[in-house]
């Protein structure tokens, strides 16, 4: 057991936030944030509304800059760069207001975003790479033009991929169906694919169950772990049911008014009193004959 632990240790982290704050205005959404997620990890971010769990998640992303502090993605500090930046270096997100492209279909949805995987962006590189993607997509033009056989082979292997992750999301069913018709449920889980199709290492999970109803929920949890494996990615879950978080995930970290108040296993988060004071509130405590 020991040398287990020992093992993941000692494999650096994908991502890395150490001290991390952010203000906005007066307010301290997050305040000394540290976090450390590694291949196979998945851990849970839990916390009243408006602990700064979303904010948290902005910041890692590249979405909001940090006042302090220091965000690492692969070993390579990110502070400053962009969204689509922090993306190619193998983190992915989902929203907690679902962002689809409501008139594509399920799968153009997906193969959008398994085509801006591995896409240059310019501005992150230097001139000599710039021209080289000049051409590059000069080329790809005139190979749509055409419609050459590669570029066929090409969007037939990204058909492939998206219809994989549809599979994988139980969603090949909707395969040809606008995102914005399918129902809430389904969205989230498209939302999942979506970013599964830009090869992330690590998945940052936004109250991924949301408005789903109890059984789909349950189904969606048991999908997440299997992610991990299958994907041999590290997950972050925000999630609002403390028990479902808690079902699944190794270790848990609970913000609360932006400061970390406690981080380790379930069983010792669920029994922590500032957890249940600030998280759960009174009425856990008269229902459990207060804290363990
Ligand atoms: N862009 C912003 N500008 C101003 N305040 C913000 C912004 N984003 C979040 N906040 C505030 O930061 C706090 C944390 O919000 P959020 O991270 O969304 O909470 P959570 O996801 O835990 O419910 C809230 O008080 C929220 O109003
Ligand atoms: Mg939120």
């Amino acid at each position: 057991m020991s040398a287990v632990l020992t093992s993941q240790e000692t494999r650096p982290p994908l991502l890395q936030a150490d001290g991390v704050s952010i203000q906005f205005g007066g307010l301290k959404a997050l305040t000394d944030f540290h976090l450390a997620i590694r291949q196979g990890d998945l851990l849970g971010l839990i916390g009243p509304n408006g602990a700064g769990k979303s904010t948290a998640f902005n910041v890692l992303t590249g979405v909001y800059q940090p006042t302090r502090g220091e965000v690492r993605v692969a070993g390579q500090r990110v502070n400053g760069r962009k969204p689509h930046q922090i993306n190619h270096l193998g983190l992915a997100r989902t929203f907690q207001n679902i962002r689809l492209f409501r008139a594509l279909t399920a799968l153009d949805n997906v193969k959008v975003a398994c085509r801006a995987q591995g896409a240059l962006h310019p501005h992150e590189l230097g001139a000599g790479t710039k021209l080289r993607n000049a051409i590059t997509n000069y080329r790809d033009w005139w190979r749509a033009l055409l419609l050459t056989p590669h570029f066929q082979e090409e969007e037939r292997e990204l058909t492939r991929q998206a219809e994989h992750l549809l599979e994988v999301m139980g969603l090949s069913h909707r395969r040809d169906e606008e995102a914005r018709n399918l129902p809430y449920g389904e969205q989230r889980r498209l939302e999942i694919a979506r970013a599964l199709g830009t090869k992330p290492r690590v998945l940052l999970l936004d109250e991924p169950a949301a408005g789903m109803n109890t059984r789909e929920k349950a189904d969606l949890m048991v999908l997440i772990r299997k992610l991990r494996d299958d994907f041999q990615l590290g997950v972050l879950v925000i999630e609002h049911d403390m028990k479902l978080v808690m079902g699944i995930c190794e270790q848990i970290t609970v913000l609360d008014h932006g400061e970390t108040i406690a981080r380790g296993a379930p069983a010792q988060v669920r029994s922590d009193r500032k957890v249940i004071e600030a998280y759960l509130g009174d009425s856990y405590l008269e229902s459990h004959g207060g804290a363990a």
